[in-house]
């Protein structure tokens, strides 16, 4: 079925994703663990011929490169990352500090006390250290830091900060410049859109660049909904993060079409709302009402992410809608319908749609 999906587009002498994007900004995906070992051969074509970046989904995250202090674990890790060079990809590194999908031992000494400042700054270091070095020349840029700003702008009360206070944050991005003088640096946050979020990500931004710290963008998540933000909303961010003086990316872009059982649950992964029906209506397809609007909206953000040489990247948060973390969050066991890519493998009407559109702009 692909290669008659390939051969059509051939047929029409069509380019692809990243060749309508190309010298627009990257267009990158997630991949998770059945793409990166290439078993799961329908996604990992259609990565090959659309997207001209990668990140991994999850096997870069602490918990699994360092699952006990001092043993790293690099297999899966590198199997990506030579994945991305065989394949001439743009290969970004996600994330080297979150709260979530960290091992239980990070923040506990050998009595199960809580560490001190001091401990945990050397298992920072020795993290960050061993991670970027490890990848020094391969990886192109790091989320260095991720989520660790609330909606109203505080600070999340993590392990990180109830330790170290707000200075974790530029501690992290010391040790991955030390690490790597090359690498791009980002802060990386879901609702990133939130104003009270978007002034402290600023104010971030400023402290860093006052210290003589490296920053180059912020990772604008971009796990967005139909029922929220606008574009102008939206934009309004963008404008924000790029007039404090860095570049954007959507470092993990997916539109869920699935009614929201809240607003603003962004990607909270302590979220875990019980299944109801009402909040999956489409497990035996979508509407075309419903598909249209969803189709409008995905195009009037691709129209939105064209307008500024400020964004840098684009990258979906997975490449076809079976594979999609969203199918269970914030609910289980939904069927969403968030990616460029549908369940048989099939580009959807707005991926032609963007490639008329880039044309367009070239
Ligand atoms: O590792 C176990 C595996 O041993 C087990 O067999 C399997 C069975 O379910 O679970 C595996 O763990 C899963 C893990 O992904 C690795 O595949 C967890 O259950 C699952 O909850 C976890 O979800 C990931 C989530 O981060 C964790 O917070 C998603 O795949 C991943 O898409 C998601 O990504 C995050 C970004 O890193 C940061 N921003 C938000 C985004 C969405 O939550």
């Amino acid at each position: 079925m692909l290669i008659l999906v390939w051969g059509c587009l051939a047929a029409k002498g069509q380019k692809t994703l990243k060749d309508a994007l190309k010298g627009k900004f990257h267009i990158g995906v997630a991949m998770n663990g059945q793409q990166i070992s290439e078993r799961d051969t329908a996604n990992v074509n259609i990565i090959k011929r659309n997207f001209d970046a990668i990140v991994a989904e999850n096997c870069m995250k602490s918990m699994f490169l360092q699952p006990r202090e001092g043993e790293f674990n690099f297999a899966e890790a590198d199997k990506f990352v030579e994945f991305g060079e065989r394949n001439g990809k743009w290969i970004t590194g996600h994330c080297l500090t979150w709260h979530s999908q960290l091992p239980r031992w990070f923040f506990t000494d050998e009595n199960g006390e809580t560490v001190t400042a001091d401990v945990l700054k050397a298992r920072m270091k020795s993290h960050i250290s061993t991670v970027v070095g490890h990848f020094k020349g391969k990886v192109k840029g790091w989320d260095v830091v991720n989520e660790a700003i609330m909606e109203d702008g505080s600070y999340r009360k993590s392990k990180f900060y109830e330790i170290l206070g707000e200075e974790f944050i530029p501690l992290a991005f010391q040790y991955a410049h030390e690490a790597d003088p090359d690498v791009e640096l980002y802060y990386n946050d879901y609702n990133e859109w939130y104003p009270g979020k978007c002034a402290a990500i600023v104010k971030l931004i400023k402290t860093l660049r006052d210290r003589g710290l490296r920053i180059d963008a912020v990772g604008m998540q971009g796990h967005l909904g139909m029922d929220g933000p606008s574009i102008a909303e939206y934009e309004k961010a963008i404008q924000t993060y790029i007039n404090a003086g860095v570049n954007v990316m959507v470092t993990e872009f997916d539109l869920s079409i699935l009614p929201s059982p809240r607003r603003g649950i962004g990607a909270e992964i302590s979220t875990n709302i019980e299944y109801q029906k009402e909040f999956n209506p489409y497990t035996e397809g979508v509407p075309d009402a419903a598909m249209q609007a969803w189709t409008n909206r995905m195009l009037d953000l691709f129209k939105l992410f064209l307008k500024y040489k400020e964004i840098t990247r684009i990258t979906m948060w997975g490449v076809s809608d079976g594979s999609s973390w969203k199918n269970n969050f914030p609910v289980r066991g939904r069927t969403d319908y968030p990616l460029l890519f549908d369940r048989n493998y099939q580009a959807k009407p707005v991926v032609e749609d963007i490639i008329k559109l880039a044309n367009k702009r070239n």
